[in-house]
């Protein structure tokens, strides 16, 4: 990327819309623009949310900010939204994220994901906004031919969720190279967990979790009865599956770190957001157990498909380009995760009801 000199200060006073700020990464994405003064707009259409989780950070910090609902597939109302609220970056949140179902309803993945992605860059056009923070996943790898994966190992995701983001990667990067001054910034996120320490927001997943942490904690809670451990047979310490976790708080703190780098160079970045450390399924409900005093109950099974041994980050690209680096480790995460579930037993319930 080079560098330009047409933003003042690029770390404060800007105009973000954000899709997808009604999410899990989104509404703690939120919470830090709103503390550090930007102007917000959010787009989401609630599919996987509700405008509760918009509400409780309204609650968590002292700035109000427009809020929008809508599909990132309407590309005229995406058009009339940001020529009204002329952005200077979006940070593009909106997506659907669960690999099981994609590869189950690929198209459905294909059009919210990829001509969505579509619909919000010819909408970024007819409003002059050519800046850009872009959610994407480490899933774009695939199998490692490597570890720590870096943000050069090859691209092979192995599954229709990761190929979207690769698709989305790829239009960017051309978007970006057609537009002359225009900056994306790609970020490969982890595994992304933990939650607000004021145990506000926090992740809530409709129906059973996919991922671990999750799942530990709605076990922990009693509303599961026993959490399935896929394999323990795998090349790793302990013989369970070892990853990268990432406190979402820190995760949001990269957005804050690539808005600011993106206002203040031209070109496309792909930037992995990890801690570059690996934890193991049998360590994470270790320290689950140890932050929330709970026993979580566990039973091998077999394998997942898909699943890898070990995915851990490279996460020194983060550190060069954005002076950004992961403060919080696997007891945070926990302990975060513990409030925001203890606190909410069943998430934002109350989809419909009082915040
Ligand atoms: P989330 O589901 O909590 O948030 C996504 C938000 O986008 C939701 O509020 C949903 O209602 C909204 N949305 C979905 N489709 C939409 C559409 N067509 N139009 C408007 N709004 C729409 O997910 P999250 O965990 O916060 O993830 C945010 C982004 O990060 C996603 O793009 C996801 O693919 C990516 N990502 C997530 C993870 C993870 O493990 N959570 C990891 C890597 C990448
Ligand atoms: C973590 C570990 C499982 C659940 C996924 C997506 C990836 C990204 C992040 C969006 C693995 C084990 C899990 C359970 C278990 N999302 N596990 N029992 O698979 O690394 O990544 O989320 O971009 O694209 O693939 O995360 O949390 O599902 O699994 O034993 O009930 O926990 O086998 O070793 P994963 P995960």
């Amino acid at each position: 990327m080079t560098a330009r000199n047409t933003i003042d200060d690029p770390h404060t006073g800007k105009r973000v819309f954000v899709t997808g700020g009604a999410g899990y990464i989104g509404t703690h994405t939120l919470v830090q623009l709103l503390s550090e003064r930007h102007s917000v707009c959010v787009f989401d259409n609630y599919s996987n949310s509700s405008p509760q989780s918009l509400e409780r950070v309204r609650r968590l910090v002292n700035h109000d900010f427009d809020q929008v609902e809508g599909d990132i597939r309407d590309e005229a109302k995406l058009t009339r939204v940001l020529g009204e609220f002329n952005p200077d970056i979006v940070i593009h949140f909106a997506g659907l994220k669960s690999v099981g179902e994609a590869n189950l309803f690929p198209v459905k993945y294909y059009e919210h994901n990829v001509q969505g992605t579509i619909a919000l860059l010819k909408a970024m056009d007819a409003a002059k906004c050519k800046r850009i923070v872009f959610s994407s996943s480490a899933t774009v790898y695939g199998a490692a031919k490597y570890l720590p994966y870096d943000e050069n190992h090859p691209l092979a995701p192995e599954n229709a969720y990761g190929r979207t983001k690769y698709h989305i990667e790829g239009m960017l990067g051309d978007w970006v190279k057609a537009g002359g001054d225009a900056s994306a910034v790609l970020l490969r996120y982890f595994n992304p967990v933990g939650a607000h320490e004021s145990g506000l927001i926090g992740e809530d997943p409709n129906d059973v979790p996919n991922n671990l942490m999750p799942f530990i904690s709605q076990v922990a809670i009693g509303r599961r009865d026993v959490l399935g451990i896929f394999g323990n047979d795998y090349d790793t310490r302990d013989g369970t599956g070892e990853r990268d976790y990432i406190h979402v708080v820190d995760l949001a703190a990269a957005h804050l770190a690539a808005v600011g780098y993106a206002c203040a160079h031209t070109g496309c970045e792909a930037i992995n957001v990890g801690t570059g450390t690996g934890v193991t399924v049998l360590e994470m409900v270790a320290a689950f157990e140890k932050a929330s005093g709970r026993k979580v109950a566990y039973r091998v099974t077999g394998r997942r498909e898909g699943d890898v041994a070990t995915s851990v980050a490279d996460a020194t690209k983060a550190l060069r380009l954005l002076g950004w680096t992961a403060r919080l480790g696997i007891d945070e995460m926990c302990a975060s995760t513990w409030k925001w579930q203890s606190k909410n037993p069943q998430g934002y319930v109350q989809r419909g009801k009082a915040a």
